[in-house]
């Protein structure tokens, strides 16, 4: 058992599949336009699986690349966690398929099912484990085949998202590492997003599938006034719990939803646009790969240095939000 009291990212890792959807694309699939999806989201391209690759593809191999960047085996592991809305099954998790194909023997494996707060969360969560000795080497991944619960009939959802995986690994260090963290949900929220059927609510039947309930269905104007307020508090609460000022943020990781919402959480914290991380252009939302596929390119640009403060945060289905300061070692 580890006696270090902070869990660090020791490793970073990505994968997207090979094929894009342009907004061009879109014009010929929907009513929409390249400026009303640039204009209104940020959006340019996204990625696309193939049929048959899945989200514990995708997350296997952002899985290999974070350990590599890690330096450490698949067998060294204690803990696996995936966050996802689109596991490969309904069960098994997704976790422990990854497992396996990983030869991460016998270790826990189970996801984490919190929307696009969901990598958050598990870093979160994983820091526990780290933080109070019990495991020394976990993996978190963020995985999304978005595609798979698209309604590519309905405008207002299908030029939003995309797929895509990220991955980190946690080890304990003296000093640096998560400094503090936010965890919360409002339940009141649940209907604004969500894929209707398919659950023990609305089993799946003819007339579900029929009436394309298992698709996602978002009231776009609730999720967007609570994700604005919402970032801008979880991530001064991250920054004051641990003692620092706003004005000490050197890198803002934000879920990558849409600009209009980063640019109005960033502008709420007073950072400048150098401080904000964005690759939304060319992945669309992710959900839970979002903020390690940001994370890990941030870091291939050389923004992540020792020392900085950064904060991750996301907000998603549930309604949840989450939030970390993490000091980079
Ligand atoms: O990870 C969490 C998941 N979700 C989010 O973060 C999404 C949060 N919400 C948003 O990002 C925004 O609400 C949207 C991008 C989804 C929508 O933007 P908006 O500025 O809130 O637009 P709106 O829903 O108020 O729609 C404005 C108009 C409507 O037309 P009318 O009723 O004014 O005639 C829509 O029908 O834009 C129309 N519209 C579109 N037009 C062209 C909606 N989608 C499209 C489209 N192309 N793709």
């Amino acid at each position: 058992m580890s006696k270090a009291s902070k869990a660090v990212i020791s490793g970073l890792g990505k994968f997207v599949p090979s094929r894009k959807l342009t907004n061009k694309d879109f014009e010929k699939m929907v009513d929409t336009s390249d400026e009303w999806i640039t204009s209104r989201t940020g959006i340019k391209e996204r990625r696309i699986a193939a049929d048959d690759e899945t989200t514990s593809d995708l997350g296997y191999k952002a899985a290999l690349d974070a350990l590599d960047d890690s330096g450490i085996t698949a067998q060294k592991l204690d803990l696996i966690l995936v966050a996802t809305v689109t596991p490969d099954k309904v069960f098994p998790a997704t976790a422990c398929i990854i497992q396996d194909k990983l030869g991460a023997d016998n270790i826990p494996a189970f996801d984490i099912e919190a929307g696009c707060s969901g990598f958050v969360y598990a870093v979160n969560i994983a820091s526990q484990f780290i933080e109070s000795g019990s495991y020394e080497n976990i993996l978190v991944i963020g995985a999304e085949t978005l595609s798979k619960i698209t309604d590519y009939e309905d405008r207002s959802t299908c030029v939003l998202f995309g797929d895509g995986a990220g991955a980190a690994v946690l080890q304990p260090a003296d000093e640096g590492g998560l400094l503090s963290f936010t965890m919360g949900a409002d339940g009141s929220g649940s209907d604004y997003l969500q894929i209707p059927a398919g659950g023990s609510a609305r089993p799946t039947s003819q007339k579900t599938v029929a009436n394309r309930e298992h698709y996602i269905k978002m009231a776009g104007n609730e999720v967007f006034k609570f994700a604005v307020k919402t970032m801008a508090r979880a991530s001064r609460k991250v920054v004051e719990d641990a003692g620092k000022k706003t004005e000490d943020i050197d890198l803002f990781v934000p879920h990558q939803a849409n600009t209009r919402i980063i640019e109005a959480a960033a502008k709420r914290l007073n950072l400048k646009s150098d401080e904000v991380f964005v690759n939304l252009p060319k992945y669309g939302n992710t959900s839970g790969a979002s903020v390690p596929l940001a994370l890990k390119e941030a870091q291939e640009e050389g923004l992540l240095n020792k020392g900085d403060n950064i904060v991750l945060v996301a907000f998603g289905a549930g309604l949840t939000w989450s939030s970390a300061l993490i000091e980079w070692v």
